[in-house]
């Protein structure tokens, strides 16, 4: 019997950090950073030891792939997601059975589906048009604040309905904004910590539960039905027939809120920096397409019309891979499992391992992209697309089992924004393009570097 390691049975090189607080620290203080120095060191497979816990980063699509193919029961979500208890809630996605949430998620899907997705465009249409109707005849915003606001709004309206978006607005808009900032990275690894940010989170839970509990009760007294995610909840039933109960409605509402909200207002404001900093390259085209969809239907805008535009698709989905807001995804394995590197090493990623995989470092490997640090939207482009080379190429949206439930209803928000605001506006840059801000648990561009500035056109694009 050997007793050193099997040949093709080793686990993963452990990088050297001062034990327990150097991973930490190294973690908290920036993943990308941590990536960036390991990577060229470790290779595509490496282990972070962080307090007792092991994250074995898997860190391109040669060594992700059984990271997006392998069932639940091989590699979960729950232990690595469950710091969200607090903020979604008891009894509803990370606080539940693995059969019970197996069944919440297809109520997600439900409520994202294209027939309901078809209502929801017009609604989002309607806040965007309004909300740029304010804007006056020039001037300088910061776009990352005013997409921000108009998510929110739009948000309030699609999944949290009518009552709160036309007379509740406010005051949940704030609660929601606790509840926000009661996730921090302490959080991640202490949810219970009892610091003054969990205590305003738990405050504004508990104060939300009271205002949907009346809501919610007064719908389903009246038997009034809304077109809204809110609804769908409520109608939502499981295979035995039972129901949610008030709070879990709750429960997944917030849970749908908060995958949808930074994601999408840091992916729009990513979009319209990137396409206007490259101004003469890429703007034109996407004005041309405007044009010509105006011609064929004038100012309408709807989910087929809004699905023809593959320009301003490709601008979207070029700004999520240069800049993917979920920069880490994680997963823990409930059985070992091997992987084999592009240099043909093989390793063995023990059970009880949290493992990570890395959109924003994936989506910059000059093996599947072309110049992946120049934004180059026409990358996507059929039948030369780069994302289709290797499995798990394009991860900003994640992939396989659990990708993005939202990804369609994201680019309908996304293109309805750009699209009134490239026939109404023209824009310059105020200063430079922006650094990523790491230190969100969401990862956006850095705030005080998102000014532009607009000027509303004379005439409309196509008139
Ligand atoms: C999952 C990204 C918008 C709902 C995910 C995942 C990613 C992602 C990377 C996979 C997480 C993982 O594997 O651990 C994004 C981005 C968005 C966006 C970049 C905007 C640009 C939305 C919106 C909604 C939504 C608008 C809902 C309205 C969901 C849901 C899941 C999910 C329900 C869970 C799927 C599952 O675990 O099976 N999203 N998302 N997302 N997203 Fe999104």
């Amino acid at each position: 019997l050997s007793h050193g390691p099997l040949k093709g049975r080793r686990s993963p090189p452990v990088i050297s950090v001062a034990p327990v607080w150097g991973g930490m620290v190294a973690f908290l203080a920036g993943p990308m950073r941590l990536m960036r120095e390991a990577m060229p060191k470790y290779g595509e497979v490496f282990t972070v030891p962080v307090f007792h816990k092991r994250i074995t980063f898997l860190i391109g699509p040669k060594v992700s792939e059984h990271f997006f193919k392998a069932k639940d029961t091989e590699m979960s979500q729950k232990e690595v997601y469950e710091f969200n208890v607090p903020t979604f809630g008891k009894g509803v996605v990370f606080d539940v059975d693995h059969t019970t949430r197996a069944e919440q998620f297809r109520f997600f899907a439900d409520s994202l589906k294209s027939n309901r997705l078809r209502m929801y465009v017009g609604m989002m249409v309607k806040e965007a048009e309004d909300f740029f109707a304010k804007w006056g005849d020039e001037g300088e915003v910061n776009l990352l604040d005013e997409l921000s606001e108009l998510i929110v709004l739009t948000a309030s309206r699609c999944l949290l309905g009518r009552e709160i978006r036309e007379t509740l607005y406010s005051e949940v808009t704030e609660l929601v904004h606790d509840l926000d900032k009661g996730m921090v990275p302490l959080s991640v690894f202490f949810p219970y910590a009892p610091i003054e940010a969990h205590r305003k989170r738990d405050k504004a839970r508990k104060k939300l539960a009271q205002i949907f509990d009346k809501v919610i009760q007064a719908r389903r007294e009246s038997g009034a039905s809304e077109p809204d995610v809110l609804q769908t909840f409520i109608d939502a039933r499981y295979k035995n027939g039972s129901k949610l109960s008030n709070d879990q409605v709750l429960g997944m509402l917030i849970a749908v809120l908060f995958a949808g909200q930074h994601t999408s207002s840091i992916t729009s404001t990513w979009t319209g920096l990137l396409s206007i900093a490259n101004k003469e390259r890429v703007f034109p085209a996407l004005e041309e397409e405007q044009r010509k969809i105006i011609k064929a239907h004038g100012n309408e805008l709807d989910f087929d019309i809004l699905a023809k535009m593959d320009e301003l698709h490709f601008a979207v989905k070029e700004a999520l891979r240069m800049h993917p807001p979920l920069i880490m995804l994680l997963r823990y394995a409930q059985s070992a499992f091997e992987v084999e590197t592009t240099e043909g090493k093989k390793y063995t990623v023990p059970k009880g391992h949290i493992v990570a995989t890395s959109p924003a470092f994936a989506h910059r490997l000059d093996s599947v992209y072309s110049e992946p640090d120049t934004y180059k939207p026409g990358r996507f482009r059929e039948p030369n697309a780069e994302d289709k080379a290797a499995f798990a190429s394009f991860i900003g949206f994640g992939g396989g089992r659990h990708g993005c439930m939202g990804e369609t209803f994201a680019y309908m928000q996304i293109k309805t924004i750009w699209s009134i605001l490239i026939r109404n506006f023209e824009f310059d840059m105020v200063g430079d393009l922006p650094e990523p801000d790491y230190e969100g648990m969401v990862v956006g561009p850095k705030h005080a570097g998102c000014r532009i500035k607009y000027k509303r056109r004379a005439k409309p694009l196509g008139k």
